[in-house]
């Protein structure tokens, strides 16, 4: 592996281990990861499995989940031999240095988090503790490596604000320089949250009860012909402006997946399907859907098929990690005074 640590820009950034991902986190985030791993000296894509934690997990299911998520990293073009890949647990630094920023935060900021909110619902008293410090561990996994760019979905928008608050916080009081570079989100334009396809005021999600609400990674061609044709619509004609689509949220978000995996405009998406019947748009979203999902299906197999060979990337993806992160976090202890 050939990574040159003294290049200014790092990526990182990393998924839960919670099933199979799907066209939500690809579009939104894993899409992203080839291609910056090209454009920058270093990247660094891990899979979260102690953020997984933060809601209940069967160990063994959690083991799989961990080398099916590795698997959809490689089938995504993710290179071993150009990114670090790793799963977070293998990362101790991760972990203490949440410690360190969880006395860097303040309470009232932690406070401020909406998917908190959203996840722990009326079970809030009862929800975990890591539930609601969840940011915090997210600030230090990219605090950990000085990570610069980190390509997420819109809602991880409001926790990559605070973990920049956290490196000003540490910066000015704690390190009285420039110790930890403020972390710039890479968030894409149409699709930074892709909607659940059976109701478009919530976003595609792994934990939708409904499988039907989302299309995963490695769906077969006719669950996704399925899936597709009872996606909801609102009835209507196929829009003939953007101003048209936009007041249609439904249509909005299958016309942003079709746009992003076609690598159109929205303009162009409109104009492609003016006049034509909403079956038609479906059959061609099909087929794009299909196209994409299809090889990721294969390749995701392929690399299932060797679990030896995702172990030894993840262990040698982990070394090189505390590589980078041990004299960091060594630096954070001097400056607290451990
Ligand atoms: N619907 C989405 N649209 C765009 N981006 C999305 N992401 C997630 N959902 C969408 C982005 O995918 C990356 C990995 O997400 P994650 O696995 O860490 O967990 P999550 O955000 O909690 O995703 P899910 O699918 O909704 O899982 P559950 O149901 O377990 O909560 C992140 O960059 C995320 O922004």
């Amino acid at each position: 592996m050939n990574v040159n640590f003294s290049a200014p820009g790092r990526v990182l950034s990393g998924a839960q281990p919670t099933g199979s991902m799907h066209l939500g986190n690809y579009l939104g985030a894993v899409k992203n990861y080839a291609r910056l791993q090209n454009e920058f000296a270093e990247s660094l894509y891990f899979i979260a499995d102690l953020h997984a934690v933060t809601v209940e997990q069967d160990p063994q299911a959690l083991r799989q989940s961990v080398r099916l998520t590795a698997a959809m990293y490689l089938a995504a073009g993710v290179n071993p031999e150009k990114s670090v890949i790793f799963n977070q647990s293998r990362c101790d630094d991760h972990a203490k240095l949440a410690w360190v920023l969880n006395c860097v935060a303040r309470t009232g900021w932690l406070n401020r988090m909406t998917q908190f909110k959203e996840k722990a619902g009326k079970n809030r008293e009862n929800s975990s503790v890591g539930l609601y410090t969840y940011p915090i561990l997210m600030a230090a996994d990219i605090l950990c490596y000085r990570a610069t760019h980190v390509p997420v979905g819109e809602d991880q928008k409001q926790h990559l604000e605070l973990a920049r608050d956290i490196a000003t916080r540490f910066n000015l009081e704690h390190a009285k320089g420039d110790f930890f570079p403020l972390p710039e989100p890479v968030i894409p334009k149409d699709t930074a949250r892709v909607m659940s396809l059976r109701d478009a005021s919530v976003k595609m999600s792994k934990s939708d009860p409904s499988d039907y609400a989302r299309i995963n990674l490695n769906d077969e061609d006719e669950i996704i012909s399925q899936k597709i044709k009872k996606a909801k619509t609102d009835g209507g004609d196929t829009p003939a402006d953007l101003d048209n689509l936009r007041s249609r949220p439904e249509i909005l978000n299958l016309y942003a997946i079709y746009a992003a995996l076609a690598e159109i405009n929205l303009q162009k998406t409109v104009d492609l399907f003016n006049g034509k019947n909403f079956s038609g748009f479906k059959s061609e979203l099909t087929e794009k859907v299909i196209a994409t999902v299809a090889p990721f299906r294969k390749e995701i197999q392929v690399a299932l098929a060797d679990p030896a060979q995702i172990d030894q990337i993840l262990v040698k993806g982990a070394a090189k990690a505390r590589e980078i992160s041990a004299p960091i976090l060594r630096e954070v202890y001097e400056i607290f005074g451990f």
